[in-house]
């Protein structure tokens, strides 16, 4: 078979995703986000991101398919999100799915939003992307979830090795601009804020570090590749207090730098050992964090130290997008694996082992 044309749909949080691939190859990426109308309320409200993903929908659908130069009737497949994600939101687009499949005749396939992150990383503009190292991990970082993965096949062997147990990275850094003043969303706040400020002027808890959690590489403890931010940013809302205490100026920009440099010390130190430890010599870095300058600028530092073999997509695929979906989508189709039913439901805890619905 040709490699399949596949549609992706993602409406899992706040942004309208929809590509199209032809196998690996990148035909559209047209992503309406409602991040604005969250704004004012410091984080995404779920029923606001549900009704901008029916409003944006049609539009977005429209875009891609003329980018692509494609109709409905030419694609193979289409793919949707099926979770991890807002309830609210995933409906919108799952049912949009599965209501284009039927009127069109096309098998569905609902995906796994955290494995698409990855699948992301195979996509080229132009010709042919690079297939999958065959000792691949994967580090997603986003406002939702912070996980390092084992990747034995997009399709069929997907492991989780660590997780954070309490906050996602990306949550800590939009808790954190607010609590310092710098709006939502927090990550790109606080990146530009850190670049004027010293990441050695405070030194900021690395949690589940102590070698009760971590244990050894013979004898690991539970949290030796977890993650804890929770802490984190209890300890910079301290910090700012006792300035605030005694009248002085908070130093933002030195309580933003040293915040990022905690983050992105204990992100990137964890997840070299974790690939360490399981022999997995490719890194795939992936999720909005994923656009931190620091993170990007460490986590290759660390990976060639290590000669670990690391790739981080373009920005516009690193954040929530329908082109990894499509993309995943195409993997599946390309392995033979079965269609969903029209009837899956949208599961908000799909577990990551879990490819397809
Ligand atoms: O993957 P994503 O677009 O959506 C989710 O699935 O969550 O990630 C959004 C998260 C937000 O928490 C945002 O603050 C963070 O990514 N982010 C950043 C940067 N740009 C976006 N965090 C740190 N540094 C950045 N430059
Ligand atoms: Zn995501």
């Amino acid at each position: 078979m040709n490699e399949p044309l596949v549609l992706g749909i993602e409406t899992s949080c706040d942004e309208t995703g929809i590509g199209i691939v032809r196998g690996t190859q990148l035909l559209a990426n047209e992503v309406a986000s409602s991040m604005d109308e969250h704004i004012r309320f410091g984080g995404v409200i779920p029923e606001i991101a549900a009704r901008a993903h029916l409003e944006a929908f049609t539009p977005t659908l429209r875009k891609a398919l003329d980018t692509a130069g494609v109709e409905l009737r030419d694609v193979d497949a289409i793919a949707v999100t099926a979770g991890p994600g807002l309830a609210g939101a995933l409906m919108v687009g799952l049912s949009a799915a599965k209501g284009l499949a039927l009127a069109a005749g096309k098998p569905l396939y609902g995906v796994n939003h955290l494995v698409a992150h990855v699948a992301v990383a195979l996509v080229e503009d132009d010709d042919d992307g690079s297939p999958l190292a065959p000792s691949t991990a994967a580090l997603l970082v986003s406002g939702g979830h912070t996980e390092i993965l084992r990747v034995g096949s997009l399709t069929d062997d997907m492991e989780l090795l660590g997780s954070t147990i309490d906050d996602a990275a990306g949550e800590a850094y939009d808790k954190t601009a607010r609590l310092l003043g710098l709006g939502y969303p927090g990550g790109p706040a606080i990146d530009a804020a850190a670049r004027q400020g010293d990441p050695r002027a405070f030194r900021f808890p690395r949690g589940l570090t102590m070698p009760k959690f971590e244990g050894t590489a013979q004898s690991p403890g539970k949290h030796r590749h977890n993650w804890s931010f929770s802490g984190l940013k209890t300890a910079v809302a301290r910090a700012a207090e006792q300035f605030e205490a005694q009248g002085l100026p908070v130093p933002v920009a030195d309580l933003a730098a040293s915040f990022q440099e905690a983050v992105v010390d204990v992100l990137t130190a964890k997840a070299v050992r974790a690939c360490r430890e399981h022999g997995l010599t490719s890194l795939l870095l992936g999720g909005g964090v994923a656009a931190n300058s620091r993170l990007r600028e460490l986590l290759a530092e660390r990976c060639a130290d290590a000669g670990i073999d690391l790739t981080v997509p373009p920005i516009p695929l690193c954040t929530d997008n329908g082109a990894m979906v499509a993309a995943l989508g195409a993997q599946l189709v390309s392995a033979g694996a079965q269609a969903s039913s029209l009837e899956i439901p949208a599961d908000s805890s799909l577990p990551v082992d879990q490819i397809l619905r």
